[in-house]
């Protein structure tokens, strides 16, 4: 083990998914995914791990960060004249196929930028754009318990808005403080290999809601 790795706590799954997850190729066109980064912060953890996830894309999809801290808070007094940062947001998160939510855990929760965006997309009532789009949430944290509650708290969220939240491997990284180097990439090779089976395991999850 890398002295490196040593910091990194990945809680990836808690079965061995090797023997769940064939291979990507059974999606029949590209999907587009929207990527949601729960941080605001320019040298944000959360959005590195984004970056990385682009740079490792599979070509059964096309990724694309879609920004939330543009979003005004949700006050449904505004839906009489709804800000047009809420409707352009609505209407993007329809055009895709599914989304992948990544978050830091802030007081063992989702960020509220990323509470926010969700309460945004849920509304006006019956018109909410998360219904069916299948998601997988992924924690990032310089913490050793790897978000585990934003995660959780997340998928809370998710479960009453509709949206099938892949179940496994659960992606909870912590220590991620020493994940990244300066370039933004990964400092180890193994974690890699990791954003790998996810992508296996996501392609996986998305046949089972889309051709
Ligand atoms: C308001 C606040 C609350 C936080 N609460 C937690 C927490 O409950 N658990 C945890 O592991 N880290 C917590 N942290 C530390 C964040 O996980 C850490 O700052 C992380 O790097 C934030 O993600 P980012 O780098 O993507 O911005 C908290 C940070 C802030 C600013």
């Amino acid at each position: 083990m890398t002295p490196k790795l040593a910091n990194i706590i990945v809680i990836f799954a808690i079965v061995n998914i090797d023997n769940l997850i064939p291979d990507l190729m059974e999606l029949k066109e590209r999907k587009q995914i929207a990527l949601l980064v729960g941080s605001l912060r320019k040298d944000s953890l959360n959005r590195k791990m984004a970056r990385v996830l682009i740079d490792l894309t599979p070509d059964t999809m096309d990724l694309e960060i879609i920004e939330i801290g543009n979003l005004p808070l949700y006050n449904e007094d505004l839906e009489e004249n709804t800000p047009r940062e809420w409707a352009a947001f609505r209407k993007k998160i329809k055009e895709f196929d599914g989304i992948i939510f990544i978050t830091p855990e802030y007081n063992r929760s989702t960020t509220a930028a990323m509470k926010n965006a969700l309460d945004v997309g849920s509304r006006p009532y019956t018109h909410n754009v998360w219904s069916n789009k299948p998601s997988a949430v992924i924690s990032v944290s310089m913490g050793a318990i790897g978000g585990f509650g934003a995660n959780h708290h997340l998928r809370q969220s998710l479960m009453c808005l509709n949206a099938p939240v892949m179940a496994q491997p659960e992606m909870y990284i912590g220590g991620a403080a020493d994940l990244f180097d300066e370039h933004g990439s990964l400092t180890d090779s193994r974690m890699e290999e990791l954003v790998h089976k996810f992508f296996r395991a996501y392609s996986r999850w998305l046949c089972k809601f889309v051709e």
